[in-house]
């Protein structure tokens, strides 16, 4: 199948408008415990990804568009979200990063029955954290999400750090044939056992953007939503400093971007909250490119400045957010548990170079051998098939653990558990400088990450790879705090 490649990538489009800035603080309203209803339609789609002369891309989507509705809450606020399945297979819809019930987590088989075609579920529950969260199917979500199915689900703060604007940008790839039609091999062998399915269309915001206006002493606060399958991007600003407010929703420190280069890396289902002074000089123009793969640098949008400035000088206010109602874990006390990623092409090699013993490189063979089968990724030596699974591990309720997970595979992979936001403690024994709270945590090859968090939240909890080709793959488990 012929694809569009670099001229697609390359293409910089219009990104329309920009949301609103947030809204101004105001007291907590008394109908707050009143639920705030939402309907969300899964059905097959069309919109318009790529410019003419490519045509519109047919879509499997929420509401007639992708991103699907954004959804916009206050923290606090209680939310009921009726989930109609139009689609001619089953579905479910997680909300990624917020901390629900358990039967409210939408895992087909695990938390619910699948939501079979023509039918309507309503999901229910509290806003207990501000933040950036999306929401997405749990279901085939290597195809589901992969076709379109995503949109964004904001929790003001009570009280939002000042800016002049908010823009909501929601990060995606797209494997495009020539007639701008998404390429139907989902599931590939190739993908699940690499890097899985990288497209050769970036989107924002469903579509290839165009510039995006900004003027000179402005500040933006920027929430960074990665939708995409497997794409990690590693974003350069240029000359602009961006910083990292909240990491997956949850307030951080605010700090440059602790990657070497000032990148800001961002995994697959990884939220990254910016502020952003706009710095530069009236009539110039900024491109932020993705830098990840090192020979496939791409511009994915660009800033234009107005010739009027806003200010002279970025403002001062402080951008620090509160901090979410999170149980701190007691890293003394904490129950440890110890998780080993192995599998995947030249997964092999790395364990036999870490020294790890795992069931598959005692068989030999690598992986070829088992490919017939569809294990190819294994958490603590299984490979999991579906959602109907026995625990990995059980965790006390209300007691802190600490996860130490060892990465011994050739790949990167964006660990996301359910269900809890953890502590991310640190990489290779050194702490890490803002022991961010994070839902997903980008392992890079051969790398040891620890996180803690408390197990406060009883029930049966996914716990796997982000890449939907590898949680496909078998990179995936279950927790269950009880
Ligand atoms: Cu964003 Cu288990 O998912
Ligand atoms: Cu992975």
């Amino acid at each position: 199948m012929k694809s569009i490649s670099t001229p697609a990538l390359s293409r910089r489009g219009f990104l329309a408008g920009g949301a609103a800035a947030g809204a101004a603080a105001s007291l907590r309203p008394a109908w707050a415990d009143t639920p705030k209803p939402f309907s969300l339609r899964a059905a097959p789609g069309r919109a318009r990804l790529v410019p003419e002369p490519w045509g519109e891309t047919d879509i499997w989507c929420y509401g007639g568009a992708v991103p699907g509705p954004e959804i916009r809450v206050r923290q606090g606020d209680r939310l009921r979200i009726a989930v109609e399945n139009a689609l001619d297979e089953d579905t479910t819809v997680h909300w990624h990063g917020l901390r629900v019930p358990n039967a409210m987590d939408g895992v087909p088989h695990l938390t619910q029955a699948p939501i079979a075609p023509g039918e309507t579920f309503t999901y229910e529950f509290d806003a207990l954290d501000a933040g950036t969260f999306w929401y997405h199917p749990h279901q085939r979500s290597f195809e589901q999400v992969g076709r379109g199915l995503y949109g964004a689900l904001i929790v003001e703060e009570e009280t939002p750090p000042r800016a002049d604007r908010e823009l909501v940008w929601v990060l995606d790839d797209w494997r495009l044939t020539q007639d701008a039609a998404i390429a139907a091999d989902f599931g590939g062998f190739h993908d699940m056992s690499h890097a899985g399915r990288l497209g050769n269309t970036v989107t924002i915001n469903g579509r290839i953007p165009d510039a995006v206006p900004v003027r000179t002493g402005e500040r933006i606060r920027l929430r960074l939503i990665n939708a995409a399958n497997a794409r990690i991007f590693a974003l350069d600003f240029g000359d602009l400093a961006p910083q990292v407010i909240a990491l997956d929703g949850q307030p951080v420190t605010p700090h440059a971007p602790l990657d070497p280069r000032g990148w800001v890396v961002i995994g697959p289902a990884m939220r990254v909250d910016l502020m952003l002074d706009m710095a530069g000089t009236p009539g110039e123009t900024v491109t932020i490119t993705d830098r990840f793969f090192s020979d496939q640098n791409f511009g994915v949008v660009d800033l234009a400045y107005a010739e009027t400035p806003l200010r002279d000088s970025p403002p001062d206010w402080d951008m620090a957010l509160a901090p979410n109602p999170l149980p701190e874990p007691d890293i003394a006390r904490a129950r440890r548990h110890e998780v080993t990623f192995t599998g995947g092409m030249m997964g092999g090699m790395v364990e036999r170079q870490m020294g790890i013993e795992s069931r598959e490189s005692m068989m030999g063979g690598g992986m070829m051998g088992r490919m017939h089968d569809g294990s190819i990724w294994f958490v603590n030596g299984v490979a999991a098939e579906g959602h109907i699974l026995d625990p990995m591990l059980t965790l006390e309720r209300d007691a802190s653990h600490v996860i130490a997970m060892t990465n011994a595979t050739a790949f990167h992979h964006p660990i996301h558990l359910h269900g809890h936001s953890f502590r991310v403690l640190s990489r290779n024994g050194t702490p890490t400088a803002h022991r961010e709270w994070q839902d997903t945590v980008l392992i890079a090859p051969r790398e040891r990450v620890e996180i803690a968090f408390v197990a406060d939240n009883p029930g049966d909890w996914m716990f796997h790879c982000h890449i939907l080709e590898h949680q496909a793959g078998g990179m995936m488990g279950v927790f269950r705090v009880a």
